[in-house]
């Protein structure tokens, strides 16, 4: 075959691949949320806790945990005016209700418009989702202590992952439903 002719040929293997890469991406694992991809957002809001990934809420969610720094769950989380505008303009642009990835699509869905959770763990898809856990395993367990603490349990948490076969209960091991 002639080089000339190669090209096309190539570019037509590329396409099918790449279509069948979106098929299959319910199955892969890391694809719930995008992992945090932001440096400073990780160092300002990762010291105290896991770093939220931003397409766990949604922007008008994530706006009002920005405005509302200076009394962030009883802590002071203010930052610098710079950083606060980088950060804030990272999370909504990155949020639940402006991605793809299908558990941030799953999120936003779960969320009447007129709500705008503070709190991961109380939106009704993270709600529902973990219904079935007793509270000796959440609350009365001293290694998770609440349901906020995603990477307690999630050990692919901080890659984007939630997936059922990669938890990992302190005290109690995997989840078998
Ligand atoms: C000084 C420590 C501290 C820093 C820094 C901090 N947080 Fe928090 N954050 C907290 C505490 C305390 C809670 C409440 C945890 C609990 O109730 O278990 C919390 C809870 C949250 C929650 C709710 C989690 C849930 O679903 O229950 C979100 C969202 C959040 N923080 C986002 C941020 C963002 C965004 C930043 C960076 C701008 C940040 N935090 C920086 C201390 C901090
Ligand atoms: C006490 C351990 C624990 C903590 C803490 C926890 N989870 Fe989970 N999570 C689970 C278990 C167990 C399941 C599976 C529940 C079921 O299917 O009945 C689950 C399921 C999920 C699912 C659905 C996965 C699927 O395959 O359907 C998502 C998404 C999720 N958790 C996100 C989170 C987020 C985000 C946080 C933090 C805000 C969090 N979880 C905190 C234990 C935990």
């Amino acid at each position: 075959m002639h080089i000339k002719h190669f090209w096309p040929l190539l570019a037509g293997i590329g396409l099918v691949a790449t279509s069948l890469s979106v098929v299959g991406d319910d199955d892969r694992r890391g694809t719930d949320v995008a992992p945090v991809s932001l440096p400073l957002y990780q160092q300002e809001c990762g010291s105290c806790h896991f770093a939220y990934p931003p397409g766990l809420l949604p922007a008008r969610s994530w706006a009002q945990v920005m405005a509302g720094l200076g009394d962030h769950f009883g802590d002071s989380a203010a930052l610098d005016a710079l950083d606060q505008q980088a950060i804030q303009e990272y999370l909504l642009y990155n949020a639940a209700d402006r991605v793809k990835e299908r558990r941030a699509v799953k999120i936003a869905r779960s969320l009447p418009a007129d709500e705008a959770p503070l709190r991961i763990s109380e939106v009704p898809y993270i709600v529902q989702k973990h219904r079935e856990i007793p509270a000796r395993l959440i609350k009365d367990n001293a290694k998770v202590g609440s349901l906020s603490n995603c990477t307690a349990c999630h050990t692919r948490a901080d890659s984007g992952s939630f997936s059922e076969r990669e938890i990992d209960i302190p005290g109690y091991g995997a989840w078998d439903d």
